[in-house]
């Protein structure tokens, strides 16, 4: 393999997390999915336990400020999620409407951290504690996530 071919990789693989993100819009949107937003998105055989898992930061104005950095900034939620976290129009399955105060009542802190972890299979929702972002950022985003249910 000479030099030149070693550089283009590079740079595709630079690439990968966005190419990853179309691709799973793509493929993962043909994939079977409930199509309502209040069916647990964690599968049932973890639902109980995955349930339980509590975030070990409380609730502070400097994990919410910090969460919001990662929402708008690495973290690439708001491409998806949008300003106002209503979301935008996706195809197959679009985002959560997260002021949405029904949903923000059912789902518990773990269950999203459950998301973060393995994306939502079916969705175009990618996985991001471990590829983009850490734990601790991912207990952060979902503090900053609660904001938009008026908590
Ligand atoms: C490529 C688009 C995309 C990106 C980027 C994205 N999401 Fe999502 N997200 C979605 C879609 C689509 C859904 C709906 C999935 C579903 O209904 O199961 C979703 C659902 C969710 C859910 C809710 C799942 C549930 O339990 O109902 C959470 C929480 C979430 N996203 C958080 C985030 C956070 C935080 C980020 C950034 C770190 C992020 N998302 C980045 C598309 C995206």
């Amino acid at each position: 393999m000479n030099k030149k071919t070693i550089s283009t990789k590079k740079t595709v693989f630079g690439f990968l997390p966005a190419i990853a993100g179309a691709l799973a819009l793509s493929w993962q949107a043909a994939l079977a999915f409930h199509p309502s937003v209040y069916v647990p998105r964690v599968p049932e055989d973890q639902l109980e336990r995955v349930r339980e898992i509590e975030s070990p930061f409380l609730p502070s104005p400097e994990h919410v400020e910090a969460g919001k950095k990662i929402y708008f900034g690495k973290g690439l939620c708001v491409t998806c999620h949008s300003n106002n976290g209503k979301g935008v129009k996706l195809p197959g399955h679009s985002p959560r409407d997260f002021t949405d105060a029904k949903w923000q009542d059912l789902r518990t802190d773990g269950e999203l951290m459950w998301v973060l972890k393995n994306g939502s299979p079916g969705t175009g929702m990618p996985i991001r504690v471990g590829k983009v972002i850490t734990e601790e950022e991912g207990w952060q985003v979902i503090q900053f996530i609660r904001t938009f249910g008026g908590n």
